[in-house]
């Protein structure tokens, strides 16, 4: 499986600071944002990765992660030269995707807690699409998906005014490779852009989508605004602070999934500037 980090758009509630900086750049905590989505994927074994962003910005993300064999990964940049929509990022990427399936992550989506859901999802996927639900208080500003007593999906709704449920689908999807063509023949909604949405009612239509409910010990945070983010850095920095453990630090997630030895591992550790995330990554032991 293919993964796509998408991570341009517009970040217009982060204004001023986006005029000269991209979201995914900001820090959170002791990192910056993209490495928590980038994390996810490792974390679901996808070793092949496409970072998604406008011109100016994907030198920032190269200088980040280079091709990503630091880390036993392959990562590869592409530009969106406007935020023409989620969607748009499996035309962008048709050719990188080839004949695999993909999973898509917004740039600014972090997931902590108990990630079962996504290992089973992942580990489970064949064909057709997989996306979640989470409940959350605010669904006018989501995707949300409406289910029957079963739990069979009846209709899925970008940013209601009379939301059908409380479930909001995070910036995680798993798709077959007909999302390709799929994206290729949407035509741009009321607001101009590609919706993730649309992607999702077709296979809805075909009866191939499955919704996997999110369960509450898991935290999805999305960090498009000020408060999102400070709450987002506050939440991390206390978590790692009790513990002394990090979250979302790629290079201990490469050693963990042995995508790289502990000889490259230590090689690239002793490579890095004087830091506490240096501090931390010397004093690891992974049980
Ligand atoms: P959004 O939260 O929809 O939008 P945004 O980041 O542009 O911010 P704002 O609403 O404040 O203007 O985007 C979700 C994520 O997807 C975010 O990480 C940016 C990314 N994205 C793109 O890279 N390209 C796009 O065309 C869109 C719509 C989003």
């Amino acid at each position: 499986m293919k993964g796509i980090i998408l991570a341009g758009g517009a970040g217009s509630r982060l204004y001023p600071t986006t005029k000269v900086y991209s979201k995914q750049l900001a820090l959170i905590y002791d990192k910056p944002l993209i490495y928590y989505p980038l994390s996810t994927l490792m974390l679901g074994g996808v070793r092949d990765v496409l970072i998604i962003s406008n011109e100016e910005t994907i030198p920032h993300y190269r200088n980040l992660f280079g091709d990503g064999s630091h880390i036993g990964m392959s990562i590869d940049y592409a530009v969106q030269d406007a935020p023409n929509g989620i969607a748009e990022a499996f035309i962008i990427g048709a050719d990188f995707i080839g004949d695999d399936s993909a999973m898509l992550i917004l740039g600014d989506n972090i997931f902590f807690g108990n990630m079962e859901f996504y290992y089973d999802a992942v580990e489970s996927f064949q064909h057709g699409a997989t996306i979640f639900g989470y409940r959350v208080q605010d669904p006018e500003r989501y995707g949300i998906v409406e289910f029957d007593k079963a739990g069979k999906v009846l209709s899925i709704e970008e940013k209601p005014s009379k939301p059908k449920s409380n479930y909001a689908v995070p910036g995680v999807y798993l798709y077959d490779n007909r999302v390709v063509e799929i994206a290729k023949n949407l035509e741009p909604s009321a607001r101009g852009e590609l919706e993730i949405t649309d992607v999702n009612r077709v296979y809805l239509e075909k009866g191939e989508l499955t919704v996997e409910i999110i369960n509450r010990g898991v935290a999805w945070l999305d960090t498009g605004t000020p408060e999102a983010l400070l709450a987002a850095s506050n939440f991390f920095g206390v978590i790692e602070e009790r513990q002394g453990l990090k979250v979302a630090c790629v290079e201990e997630i490469a050693l963990y999934k042995k995508f790289i030895t502990r000889a490259q591992f230590d090689e690239l550790v002793a490579s890095m500037p004087k830091s506490a995330y240096r501090d931390y990554l010397e004093k690891l032991e992974l049980e």
